[in-house]
């Protein structure tokens, strides 16, 4: 006797109706009736596996080729259009194909993840027309960032000289200390943008809804997060930032008073939001050397590292082979001369361009690697992430199509978060000599949390706002009347964040980075949950090799390196090995004993710096915490 089981989903004005028919033959009589859906789904996924092998190989031939003649193998060019063409509407094809298979016909497990995982699309899903409206619609969000709309700030008042947010008002942000020009370059940016920004966003949501009605999904923001397969992934993104909001909030109070000393008392009250504008700066600014805010202890220098790399006359070889060398000393693969000739090349200084960074690429059995010729310290840490993914994709390559891949989106960004935490910490430096004779003193030590914590602390809080508004904004709980109102409400709520001057519904808020984290090729929640998972990450691999011992003073999580801990190595290489053949919460708790993301790392991590803003708040009588009721909705003129 066989069981067949058909579940039947019927999408009725929005009610869910399931209908579940069961019906008991003996498989003599059946046969003929009976669809064998496992045989069904093999073959499709089986067709499937030669597509991919073509399209990895015309990509490599492409990718050998442009390196040969020094090209961008950026997407625009016919050829890489046409590849990228040809697979969106083959997976959409596929995905139609494999979505009226039941899952629970499928008895073998690889096979059945393969359906479920290819049977689902986010954009791509849509029709032909309407993909091609979503993709428009992107490009024109970004464009938003490029086009010259606002007149120069610092020329004669009859002179319309006509600039971009990027890059010269990004510039402005990250380098002016003039309030006015802050606040001008603020204001109208937006006003230039406010009606084109908000009616994208608007179509975008649209379509994105639409994308999601295909997947069957009640709640759209499940096709946001689809490849997370939870109800409620924001949730616990969240509670990750509650986890954090102690510390942020000291944080916060800390960088308002200094804020307020520096510019003008009168900007904001002593309990008030930080203003955008001066938050964008804060953001921007904290990898720069001369900060807004001074360390702790501004007497007390830490390392120049650049300095070191140039006497030690730094390539970008060295700061490649230093990278892989770090993989390697955890037992990963060792990457062979062939790959270095043949799969890796220095991008050409156009390619570079301003801002240069790395791109790696995926076609198995090989990945190829493009980098940056900068050379100086911030390239050394992400080269340690570029190479993290190298590692990663490598050991996937083995793995059934649809299965090679992250565990989920983020997932190797996070391992790769982690690398760079741990080569970045002084006991790396100094065992390989980028620093010499440093004694981690509690000042220093200061220095450089703070330094690093200035940037994570406040990345999050405003990946969060952005994440909310895109979920709260897909899932319609924001009244399209009152969408900047909601944007305001939840900067309050999550960042203590508030409008320079007063806003309304003829304007649109969000700022340049919003409109990049909205591709689901490369989503805002992907840095969210490199940023908490990588920490995570880092204290798993931590506390396996006993490199942080919890109450030990000389192994304390912010000093932690796990190179050549080939425990660590192991861990790793065993998860990147699943890609997303299980579930993301069995390859994390793989490497960090847990099942959920939370900032308890970060708040481990960042330990004496909390205590330091605690005691230093407290010393200068500041408030801490903001007053948020300068933010109502329902107040409409
Ligand atoms: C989808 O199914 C149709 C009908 O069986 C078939 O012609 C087509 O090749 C399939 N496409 C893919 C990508 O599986
Ligand atoms: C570090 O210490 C060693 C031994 O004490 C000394 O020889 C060396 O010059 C010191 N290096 C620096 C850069 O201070």
């Amino acid at each position: 006797m066989k069981q067949a089981s058909l579940v039947l989903f019927v999408l009725l004005s929005s009610t869910l109706v399931v209908i579940q028919a069961q019906n008991s033959t003996s498989s003599s009589t059946s046969t003929k009736k009976k669809i064998d859906y496992e045989a069904r789904a093999q073959e499709l996924v089986d067709k499937a596996n030669v597509f991919m092998n073509e399209h990895y190989m015309k990509h490599r031939d492409l990718f050998l080729t442009s390196n040969r003649k020094f090209h961008h193998l950026n997407s625009g060019t016919p050829q890489i259009n046409e590849i990228q063409n040809n697979y969106r509407i083959f997976t959409n094809e596929l995905a139609y194909n494999l979505s009226i298979i039941p899952l629970a016909d499928i008895k073998n497990d690889i096979l059945q993840r393969q359906v479920k995982i290819l049977g689902k699309l986010q954009l791509n899903g849509l029709e032909h027309d309407d993909y091609d409206k979503s993709q428009q619609i992107l490009k024109a969000m970004l464009a938003l960032g490029t086009t010259k709309n606002v007149c120069h700030f610092r020329r004669p008042s009859d002179v319309c000289d006509r600039v971009a947010y990027m890059p010269l008002i990004h510039d402005v942000v990250s380098k002016s200390r003039v309030l006015e020009e802050l606040n001008y370059y603020w204001t109208n940016w937006r006003s230039e943008i406010a009606i084109e920004a908000r009616t994208r966003f608007v179509e975008f949501v649209y379509l994105f809804r639409k994308a999601a009605a295909y997947n069957g999904h009640v709640s759209p923001s499940k096709t946001w997060y689809l490849y997370y397969e939870e109800n409620d992934l924001f949730k616990e993104l969240e509670g990750a930032m509650w986890d954090i909001m102690p510390l942020y909030k000291e944080m916060h109070a800390f960088m308002r008073n200094v804020l307020r000393n520096k510019y003008d008392q009168n900007i904001m009250a002593d309990d008030s939001m930080i203003p955008h504008s001066l938050m964008e700066q804060v953001l921007q600014h904290a990898w720069r050397a001369k900060s807004i805010f001074s360390p702790p202890f501004p007497e007390r220098k830490l390392p120049d590292i650049k300095q070191k790399m140039d006497q030690e006359i730094f390539t970008a070889k060295k700061i490649n082979e230093l990278a892989s060398e770090f993989f390697e000393s955890l037992g990963l693969n060792n990457f062979s001369p062939h790959f270095w000739e043949k799969y890796a090349r220095k991008m050409s200084d156009d390619e570079a361009g301003e801002d240069c960074k790395a791109v790696v690429f995926y076609f198995p059995p090989d990945v190829g690697l493009r980098y940056c010729p900068k050379v100086d310290f911030k390239k050394f840490l992400q080269m340690h992430g570029h190479m993290s993914e190298l590692q990663y994709n490598l050991y996937k390559s083995h793995l059934p199509i649809g299965l090679d891949r992250d565990a989920c989106p983020g997932f190797g960004n996070a391992i790769g978060e982690s690398a760079i935490v741990s080569a970045g910490s002084p006991r790396h430096l100094e065992k390989i000599g980028l620093i010499e004779n440093y004694t981690l003193d509690s000042e220093l030590t200061m220095n450089r949390l703070f330094r690093l914590g200035v940037h994570t602390l406040i990345s999050i809080p405003m990946y969060i706002v952005n994440e909310k508004f895109i979920v709260d904004s897909i899932e319609a709980r924001i009244p399209p009347d009152e969408l900047n109102c909601g944007y305001w409400k939840i900067n309050a709520k999550y960042a203590g964040v508030g409008p320079p001057d007063k806003r309304d519904e003829t304007q649109f808020d969000p700022g340049y980075s919003f409109y990049k984290g909205l591709d689901p090729k490369k989503p805002n929640t992907v840095k969210l949950i490199s940023e908490i998972l990588g920490y995570q990450i880092y204290k798993g691999l931590c506390l396996a090799t006993n490199q942080y011992v919890p109450g030990d003073p000389t192994r304390p999580l912010h000093n932690c390196d796990y190179y050549q801990q080939e425990s660590a190595g192991k861990l790793l290489k065993d998860v990147m090995k699943l890609g997303s053949t299980k579930h993301w919460r069995d390859a994390m708790e793989m490497v960090t004993n847990e099942r959920k993301l939370n900032g308890k790392a970060i708040m481990e991590y960042y330990a004496p710096l909390y205590e330091w803003l605690k005691e230093e708040n407290k010393k200068n009588g500041v408030t801490v915490g903001w007053d948020d009721s300068s933010i109502d909705c329902t107040e409409k003129e």
